[in-house]
């Protein structure tokens, strides 16, 4: 089964709650929470993305799907574990140590969150296949981290399609999430290279029609 997860880093404050209010009646499957620090990546978010999940929270049973582009992973997965979200993913690069990064997996599951780990487009999924037994979904990045409303690069496809082979062939139960520049035309071919978790921001929040543009990428 193919889940969408609405990226809502482009929703401005003014309409917001009803623009939540309408993807949850489209059926989306989550809410995608960009945390950008200012120091992993350039832009900052961390104040309006904890916001927007605080009022998600107390309005929708919609998942909330939160993935932190920060440099300081164990300071954001505290501020969100309140909030109970059903995955919080980190960036591989943004650690690299693979003890720690164990930790920060152990202690996301601790609290019954599903694991995410994140690689950007130029880090090869091979370096992370040895932490694939402790996550429950690999997430890789279409594009570059940073800012919405991007291309995918099509290089990230092969990975995609790297990785959902080398999960299948040591028959292991790790979900495949894309997340960057994915459209109607683009989501038919990260889903044939093995995607089942696609995040859409601009794709969707620029559509008139939420429930058509999310069942037309599903
Ligand atoms: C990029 C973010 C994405 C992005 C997706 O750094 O992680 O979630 O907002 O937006 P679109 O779908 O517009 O590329
Ligand atoms: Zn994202």
């Amino acid at each position: 089964m193919v889940e969408i997860s609405t990226s809502i880093l482009s929703v401005q404050k003014e309409g917001a709650i009803k623009k939540f209010y309408n993807l949850e009646a489209a059926h989306t499957n989550y809410f995608h929470i960009d945390v950008m620090d200012g120091e992993f990546v350039e832009n900052n978010t961390k104040e309006i993305m904890l916001e927007y999940a605080e009022t998600i929270k107390q309005i929708s049973n919609t998942p909330l799907d939160v993935h932190l582009m920060v440099k300081d992973v164990q300071k954001y997965i505290e501020e969100y574990i309140p909030l109970e979200p059903n995955i919080i993913t980190f960036h591989y690069e943004a650690v690299k140590n693979k003890e720690e990064i164990l930790e920060l997996i152990n202690e996301i599951k601790r609290n019954n969150i599903r694991v995410g780990l994140a690689i950007s487009p130029k880090t090869k999924p091979e370096e992370i296949y040895d932490l694939l037994p402790n996550i429950h979904i690999l997430l890789v990045m279409t594009v570059e981290p940073g800012k919405g409303g991007q291309k995918l690069i099509p290089e990230t496809i092969q990975k995609v399609q790297n990785a959902y082979d080398y999960i299948n062939k040591n028959e292991l139960e790790v979900d495949i999430q894309v997340d960057g520049g994915i459209n109607e035309q683009t989501a038919q071919i990260v889903k044939e290279a093995g995607a089942n978790i696609l995040v859409a921001g601009n794709s969707i929040l620029s559509s008139e029609n939420y429930a058509e543009i999310i069942r037309k990428l599903k």
